[in-house]
């Protein structure tokens, strides 16, 4: 790259106002901007004169264009780009909405309290849009930095742009998924989503919808499991029957919450205690359902994780397919976390076998990018979304019958979430995808064999997929606590978010690899970071 950095003394800022940033750059042959993002600014340039090569970087994915006079280059929200004069001169003309410097590098990881903003929640008195404006800036201001490399305290990180664009459109058409005149487009797009996450699992024919996050999805699996064994306690609700449902120890929580919900009670809840490495003891599951069955329970449903939220294990399909099949269970997947492994040609095998289950939980809001939330419950059992979820008295609303979505789903008013993946895998394609998740990996592969050669880390486990846990070695019961101590720290300085975990040998850090612009020297700043928060051993 020549002349990094050189852009400057050839900007002049024409108009500057909070919200609002003008500039006019000078550029002749040997310039190239440096890759830069604008943060949440959304970005417009005129080309004035010249031609212009423009680096996007999309986060899944780039993409290079000519640009000449007359043409405007927009840099998204979410992307960073490299911009360089390929004619001896030129001109361009920039517009920021708003300035940059109220978004670029931001990094806020614990909002100042009291916040400025709290005086400004009241409800009651109008504001004009302006105000209103300014006061949604300083949300975004208190908000977390979840777009920053440094977050990776949940299952999700960065903002891309196609789920923006998505969103926009979302929102300008502004109509629900319950039914197919009210929606048609997005009916399709919905439907088509579908289909195509049945053809990666390997159903031939499969039916599908979006719910309001993995744990509904998960809901949703338990409540169609219950229709195909018990039809009738759709009307009558539960008989003397009890049944039994399980998942390993290191399974989501969504589960129990399912069984609360749906009237089986948390008691019905049978938690396999999990391999050290994180995946279900199938043959302890084999014990427990024979045991069960001694005591006149009925075992309806077992669900499988393909990544787990601490340690993202892959319980073993397989062999959970041959006992559910054996004993005649639902088997259902959650793969809220680890279904972009189906996408993927290196983690592919760890969901061997998924196509013998009858269900499955995708949220693409977590490593795919999507807007929270955007998750998807399919299933290769046909009709039974309508079976479960269809009741009479709504003919007022549902005039083409079983071509409204709204019939198989426990919502009546419902967004279009499934838009925003579908933009995401329309622009970076299948192997956009596979190749995010390698991109990922390799991060992982370096940060862990970083991890190694320090004499002050604990690798928990080997990584199955982008979850790190790694503990701050104690040198006493005193200090146990270390890996606690340091991510308050690092949260407190505005370093870094990461989250932690405990086992039996105490609190460790959790580190999540989701963010599409993540490469190892940042895992390396992190924990480096939080030895030097510690202090010397
Ligand atoms: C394995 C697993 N399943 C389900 C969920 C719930 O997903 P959501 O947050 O979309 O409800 C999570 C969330 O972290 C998860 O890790």
């Amino acid at each position: 790259m020549t002349n990094v950095n050189k852009l400057e003394p050839l900007r002049t800022v024409l108009f500057e106002s909070e919200m609002f940033e003008v500039v006019s750059i000078e550029w002749s042959k040997t310039i190239i901007s440096e890759m830069h993002s604008h943060g949440w600014s959304q970005c417009h340039v005129l080309v004035q004169s010249g031609v212009f090569e423009n680096y996007l970087d999309l986060g899944l994915k780039t993409e290079t264009a000519i640009f000449e006079t007359g043409q405007v280059i927009s840099t998204p929200v979410g992307s960073q780009h490299e911009l360089r004069c390929v004619s001896d001169f030129g001109k361009t003309l920039h517009i920021y909405m708003p300035r940059r410097n109220q978004s670029v590098g931001r990094k806020n990881f614990r909002p100042q309290m009291p916040s400025p903003l709290l005086e400004n929640l009241n409800l009651g008195e109008a504001s004009t849009f302006e105000q209103t404006q300014k006061i949604l800036q300083l949300v975004k201001n208190e908000s977390i930095t979840t777009d920053s490399v440094f977050f990776m305290n949940q299952l999700f990180s960065g903002i891309l742009p196609q789920a923006i664009l998505a969103q926009d459109i979302i929102s300008k058409t502004r109509t629900t998924l319950a039914t197919l005149e009210a929606s048609p487009v997005f009916s399709a797009i919905e439907q088509h989503v579908v289909q195509s996450l049945g053809q990666l699992i390997g159903w031939a024919d499969c039916e599908g919808v979006n719910v309001p996050g993995g744990s509904a999805a998960n809901f949703m699996a338990l409540h169609c499991a219950r229709q195909q064994k018990c039809p009738d306690f759709k009307r009558t609700g539960f008989d003397h029957r009890k049944f039994k449902i399980y998942v390993s120890s290191e399974a989501h929580y969504s589960m129990k919450k399912a069984c609360m919900v749906l009237g089986f009670g948390t008691d019905s809840l049978v938690q396999i205690a999990a391999h050290e490495n994180g995946k279900i003891n199938s043959a302890s599951l084999e014990i427990q359902i024979i045991e069960d069955l001694k005591n006149n329970f009925e075992p309806l449903f077992v669900c499988a994780t393909s990544g787990t939220t601490v340690h993202g294990a892959f319980d073993s399909i397989s062999e959970l397919s041959v006992i559910c099949n054996k004993y005649d269970i639902w088997l259902h997947i959650d793969a809220a976390w680890g279904g972009p492994a189906m996408f993927s040609e290196q983690l592919k095998e760890k969901m061997k076998g998924v196509h013998f289950a009858k269900s499955l939980t995708f949220d693409a809001h977590k490593l795919f990018g999507a807007n929270l939330t955007c998750s998807f419950f399919v299933t290769s059992q046909k009709n039974i979304l309508i079976e479960a979820n269809d009741v009479s008295g709504a003919d007022y609303l549902f005039h083409d019958k079983d071509m409204d979505r709204g019939k198989m789903s426990w919502q009546c008013g419902r967004g279009a979430d499934a838009v925003v993946f579908w933009t995401i895998w329309k622009n970076v394609g299948t192997q956009g995808l596979s190749d995010f998740v390698s991109r990922l990996l390799k991060v992982r592969d370096e940060s862990v064999a970083w991890i190694k050669k320090q004499d002050r880390l604990d690798l928990i486990v080997e990584p199955e997929y982008l979850n790190i846990c790694v503990r701050i070695k104690p040198h006493s019961p005193e200090t146990l606590n270390w890996s606690m101590i340091a991510r308050e720290k690092l949260i407190d300085d505005q370093f870094a978010m990461v989250n932690y975990s405990k086992d039996k040998n105490g609190p460790f850090l959790r580190l999540i690899l989701a963010h599409p612009n993540l490469e190892f020297k940042h895992v390396k700043e992190i924990l480096s970071e939080a030895l030097s928060v510690i202090g010397p051993a």
